[in-house]
């Protein structure tokens, strides 16, 4: 009889786990959040951030509809547009981890989901507002870099660690009328492949996925349906919907959570939902 040698990336959710997913009030953070969560064990740790309470408290909710262990859920509303070092260190993970002992958690797994899809209305050549970059860039880059370094570095043990950055194909492909969104998604994803590069080799603990989920029907897809100045990006994404190719998030998390079980790819590298 032949055995499946696993990957060394493959995590195993049922263990007791400490757990961060931000943008979890809708959309695929959601539906990521509540899935992940179900596997997890008595004692694990799970911490949903996002703007609006009432959508938080909606991810709770389910998240212990569907989990019947005795997990604790924490709920932080907070604007990650400039988040402060101290604010992420104190809002975020001290008031999580209390005075937990950081070796009780077999598994510590972040998933950077937070996401804006910028002004769509423009074409590149019209973006000189340098606020309106840095509030981009803000959001979607450097509070998700800011995060992930208090992250590693509460986590510096031997903890199997899981970081991943909810990327997407258009931090690889340009897309007319979604300029910030696509040279945001580059740059964030560029950061999580360097940061593997560096760590992931000497650090077997450690590993780091890019993952793109494809065209998920949300608030996202919609604002780029109905504000994109692309007429032909609005109709790609308004006949994605119309022809239900476009996913649902409940298919794109069952693709994400077979890749992380089953540990198939070389850390830092970009996974498409429709990858084989
Ligand atoms: N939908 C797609 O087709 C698609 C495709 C590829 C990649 N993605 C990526 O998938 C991720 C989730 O996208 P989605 O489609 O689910 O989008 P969504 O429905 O618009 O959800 C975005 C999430 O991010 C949170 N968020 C936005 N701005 C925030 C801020 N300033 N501070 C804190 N939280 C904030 C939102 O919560 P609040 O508003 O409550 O703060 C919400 O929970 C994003 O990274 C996106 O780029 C999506």
């Amino acid at each position: 009889m032949s055995s499946v040698r696993k990957s060394k990336n493959a995590v195993d959710l049922t263990q007791k786990t400490f757990f961060v997913m931000t943008g979890a009030s809708r959309g695929i953070g959601r539906t990521m959040a509540i899935e992940c969560a179900a596997k997890m064990a008595t004692g694990s740790v799970i911490v949903l951030i996002a703007r609006t309470a009432a959508g938080l408290e909606e991810t709770k909710a389910q998240i212990l509809a569907k989990n019947p262990s005795n997990v604790t859920v924490f709920l932080i509303t907070l604007d990650l547009t400039r988040p402060s070092a101290e604010q992420i260190s104190s809002q975020i993970f001290d008031a999580t981890l209390n005075e937990r002992n950081l070796d009780e958690f077999k598994l510590a797994m972040i998933v950077h989901n937070v996401g804006s899809i910028g002004d769509v209305k423009r074409y590149a050549k019209d973006f000189c507002d340098m606020d309106e970059w840095h509030d981009y860039y803000a959001i979607n880059v450097f509070s998700v870099i800011a995060m992930n370094t208090e992250f590693l570095k509460r986590f510096n043990t031997q903890t199997r660690r899981l970081v991943v950055n909810i990327s997407s194909k258009l931090a690889l492909q340009p897309c007319k009328s979604l300029t910030m969104y696509c040279s945001g998604k580059a740059a964030r994803e560029m950061y999580f492949r360097t940061l593997a590069l560096e760590e992931c080799e000497r650090d077997s603990a450690l590993s780091i996925l890019n993952y793109a989920p494809g065209p998920v029907q949300t608030e996202m897809t919609e604002e780029i349906e109905t504000s994109a100045v692309e007429f032909g990006v609005r109709e790609v994404f308004k006949g994605l919907r119309e022809t239900k190719t476009m996913l649902q998030p409940i298919e794109t998390t069952i693709k994400f959570l077979r890749v992380i079980e089953s540990g198939d790819y070389e850390s830092g590298a970009h996974i498409d939902y429709y990858d084989n």
